[in-house]
């Protein structure tokens, strides 16, 4: 890999972290969850924070984290799916890394995610709101350097790609 660092981003349940742990064990390099990180940050979960601090406070941690992580170098990088919609953070992943989006369909989004406390984004009516809001983000994850389109495709052949890609 000739690139700085590999930055997975996609929507929830693109599968992002588990692509991303493979990819990082086929090239010796690190794994890292910005997710975790923010947690690790705050110390307490990413729901707690959306409870207690709101969403814009999370934003923040979230990209104060990306730029700490981005100094580093030869890391597989997975995105929280909301990272992408601060501009800094896009340019800065674009500085810094080889950006790769996931996409999956939404029922497959669906699945992945319903049965999961810990995204305060699509609790309740979680058909209705993963619809909603892969709608209000339908092209944003679109500057990526490359797209994978992931229905039907191992997390193997995945990473084929990726690696074959760079
Ligand atoms: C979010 C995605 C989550 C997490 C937070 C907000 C989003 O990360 O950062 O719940 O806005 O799409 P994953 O994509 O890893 O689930």
């Amino acid at each position: 890999m000739r690139v700085k660092n590999v930055v997975l981003i996609g929507f929830m349940g693109t599968g992002k972290s588990t692509v991303g742990k493979v990819l990082a064990g086929r090239l010796g390099w690190q794994f890292v969850d910005t997710d975790q990180k923010v947690e690790e940050r705050q110390g307490m979960t990413i729901s707690e924070m959306f409870a207690t601090l709101g969403e814009s406070a999370f934003r923040q941690t979230e990209s104060e984290t990306l730029d700490s992580v981005l100094e580093q170098s030869s890391q597989v990088i997975s995105t929280g799916g909301g990272a992408i919609l601060a501009e800094r953070n896009r340019l800065s992943m674009k500085k810094d890394g080889y950006v790769i989006a996931l996409k999956a369909a939404a029922e497959t989004i669906i699945e992945r995610v319903k049965h999961d406390q810990s995204r305060p984004l699509v609790q309740g009516d979680v058909e209705e709101r993963v619809h909603k809001l892969l709608e209000s983000r339908r092209n944003a994850y679109d500057f990526a350097d490359l797209i994978i389109d992931t229905t039907g495709v191992s997390v193997e052949e995945i990473v084929e790609q990726i690696i074959a890609s760079t």
